[in-house]
């Protein structure tokens, strides 16, 4: 059941999507509590949700604030990552289990047993929102029904399934044909190559260097003939150039976010000053999707949203204030405190919060102060290339996904999880962060493979390729200056790379089969183990172990020279030890505690009882799968069984046609 309580005039969020009447009675389960609301935990109650966030599956004992934030260090201290995702569940059993969805769009902070470990309270920048308490049977059935009430997931082509890689640093033409020559003279499989802001001109959106990538049109012809798409990004922040035709078209219409005084706000990102257009308006998001026209004209049919939380790197206001403080320093002698008001001078430029509150919008006609709509300003974003392309590409899919968001944003593209680091710590919080975004549903979501920021290793590079071959956006990224990290530079580990991708590619019929479901019944692709085995109390422990679907857990190892791994199976469970899909061991192991080695190259993977996983050859791309001959992993203990497999075109967006439904059935070894 959900109930909704309206709060003042909220900003309208477009969020949700089913009308439901608001309620005059009190909130039930929470108190007020000043200007905030207030849950008393039981000790054995578990907080799960607030999507892309810090720390573990269960919420418990942190704080957290819901406020799109550019930050590239995540690390346990930190509050706010790039998603702003107010949806969380308490689950304390029958009369203790909801959901809470903040349906607003500016500031939330939460304080989940922190300040107290008994006490969760939540507080709203403002007091105009609209709460909802959601309550089910069961924990995945209120997390169904809020997904029912914000809409659908997004579902990418199939073929963004297949694995991407991406270095922020590929210059030219050139250097992308040397990627994918790496990965097809190595054997490796690929279905995507991603091109960073160093194809556009001078960083600004929709123009492309004419030096670098002379023939783009021909370059994505050329890749896709070897079953590899390009997937271009697009930055949020519009550059500031007189001469730039859609720069100087958005200030003839007065399509951008404008300062107090309304003339249009100016920020510095890559491209230097740039113009944020200024999303929340229809007629503007339909200007700047329509601008992706001209890549998708030279055969593009992916983009990554980028910077648009929005990131700021200054304004030039403020930078003139800094430089005019620090240079009042010139001459003078530091004590400590100048010397820390020096050091915070130049730090205090990004992302500032006085930038934040001194730019505004247009909504429905209202002058709207950025900050009170912040977390939506991404989330426009990709809904601003989503409207165009239904538009631009009719009846088909078009990869796409961004870095800012909030829950909205789901139906229209799906999410990275930001700049991480390439530290053991973000593989596992990787693991945390994935139930969570989903719940929120952002179905489609992953990591940067390997880590972003600092230099992987190769043992890391192939630990967390382990997890990645699970995660549905599967893409190996890294920042400018790092260790090159292509799957091929690790010549030690590429027989067990090899193995590992193709792995992935022979799941396929089943990782796909089970996106294609979550996304259609409003489920989750990803679950913690306590989703679907509410009375084990062991299973609410568990931080390091995912369910995968219907039929499958994952239990990937994630710590350093680790040859093995304690995992908790809750039931029965048969395990394959699998060195690739053809060389694996395998065997039932009972309910309870178990050490399982798992060398280097080897990833542990168990069958719930009941469960077929339809398994293909591995193919050099997605294209070129073959779902026609499939091998039936089994683990069926009790009797005969059947598996609803997707097999459509995957690029058209008829996703509800009953005949893309196969029916498999296999009896037991
Ligand atoms: C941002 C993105 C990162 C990208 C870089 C350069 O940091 O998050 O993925 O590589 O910008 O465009």
């Amino acid at each position: 059941m959900i109930q909704r309580f309206c709060f003042g005039k909220m900003v309208p969020t477009d969020t949700v999507v089913q009308p439901v009447t608001p309620s005059d009675g009190p909130v039930p389960l929470l108190t007020r509590d000043g200007d905030g609301w207030l849950y008393h935990m039981a000790p054995t109650d578990v907080v799960y949700g607030l999507g892309e966030t810090l720390r573990g599956i269960n919420k418990r004992g942190w704080h957290y604030t819901s406020f799109c934030a550019d930050d590239p260090t995540h690390t346990e201290g930190k509050v706010s990552l790039y998603g702003a995702h107010n949806f969380f569940v308490v689950d304390g059993g029958p009369d203790r289990r909801f959901g809470v969805f903040v349906d607003f769009g500016g500031q939330v902070d939460y304080d989940i047993g922190y300040t107290r470990t008994d006490t969760l309270r939540f507080t709203v920048a403002e007091p105009n929102y609209d709460l909802y308490l959601i309550t089910g049977d069961s924990v995945p059935a209120l997390c169904a029904e809020f997904r029912r009430l914000v809409g659908r997931s997004y579902i990418p082509p199939r073929w963004a399934f297949g694995l991407g890689q991406s270095r922020w640093g590929y210059k030219n033409a050139e250097d992308i044909r040397a990627v994918v020559r790496g990965y097809r003279e190595n054997h490796l499989p690929l279905d995507a190559v991603y091109l960073d802001i160093d194809y556009m001109q001078d960083y600004a959106d929709f123009t492309v260097n004419p030096e670098r990538f002379p023939d783009l049109a021909a370059l994505a012809q050329e890749l896709k003939a070897q079953g590899i798409r390009m997937v271009p990004i697009i930055d949020a922040g519009i550059k500031k150039d007189p001469d730039n035709p859609v720069c100087r078209e958005g200030l003839e219409k007065g399509y951008y976010c404008t300062k107090e005084d309304g003339s249009p706000f100016v920020g510095a990102v890559w491209p230097g000053e740039a113009y944020f257009a200024d999303f929340l308006r229809p007629e503007v998001r339909r200007w700047f999707g329509h601008q992706y026209k001209v890549l998708l004209d030279a055969g593009v049919e992916g983009f990554w949203n980028d910077m648009n939380e929005p990131a700021i790197f200054y304004t030039p206001e403020r930078l003139a204030q800094v430089i005019d403080a620090v240079g009042a320093f010139r001459g003078r002698k530091l004590d400590l405190e100048d010397y820390f008001t020096f050091n915070n001078l130049s730090g205090s430029l990004p992302n500032n919060m006085q930038d934040y509150a001194s730019f505004y919008h247009e909504v429905e006609g209202e002058k709207v102060r950025h900050d009170r709509i912040h977390n939506l300003y991404g989330y426009n974003m990709t809904r601003a290339a989503a409207e165009a392309f239904d538009e631009l590409r009719p009846g088909q899919r078009t990869l796409l996904f961004s870095r800012a968001s909030c829950i909205g944003a789901h139906r229209y593209g799906g999410i990275w999880l930001g700049d991480n680091n390439a530290w053991w710590s973000q593989l596992q919080l990787n693991l945390h962060q994935m139930p969570g975004v989903q719940m929120s549903g952002f179905l489609f979501s992953g990591a940067d493979l390997g880590g972003f920021g600092s230099d992987t290793t190769p043992d890391l590079a192939l630990r967390w390729l382990e997890f990645g071959i699970f995660t549905p956006l599967m893409r190996n990224h890294a920042a400018a200056g790092t260790r090159d990290q292509e799957y091929y530079r690790f010549p030690e580990h590429l027989d067990a790379i090899r193995n590992m991708i193709r792995l992935r590619y022979a799941l396929l019929p089943y990782l796909y089969s089970e996106f294609v479901k979550a996304a259609l019944s409003d489920g989750m692709y990803f679950r913690p183990l306590a989703f679907d085995y509410p009375d084990d109390p062991m299973a609410r422990e568990v931080e390091d172990q995912l369910l995968l679907g219907e039929g499958l857990m994952v239990a990937p190892v994630t710590v350093q020279n680790a040859t093995g791994r304690y995992v908790y199976l809750p039931e029965g469970m048969k395990m394959l030890r699998l060195r690739s899909a053809e060389d694996y061991d395998e065997c039932m192991l009972p309910a309870g505690h178990h050490y399982l080695a798992c060398g280097l190259n080897e990833v542990l993977l168990f069958i719930r009882p009941g469960h077929i996983v339809p398994v293909a050859a591995p193919a050099d791309c997605t294209d070129q799968l073959d779902t026609g001959h499939l091998t039936l992993w089994r683990c069926l203990p009790d009797g005969p069984a059947s598996y609803r497999m997707y097999t459509d075109d995957g690029l058209t967006t008829d996703y509800d046609k009953p005949e893309h439904w196969r029916l498999l059935q296999a009896d037991p070894e």
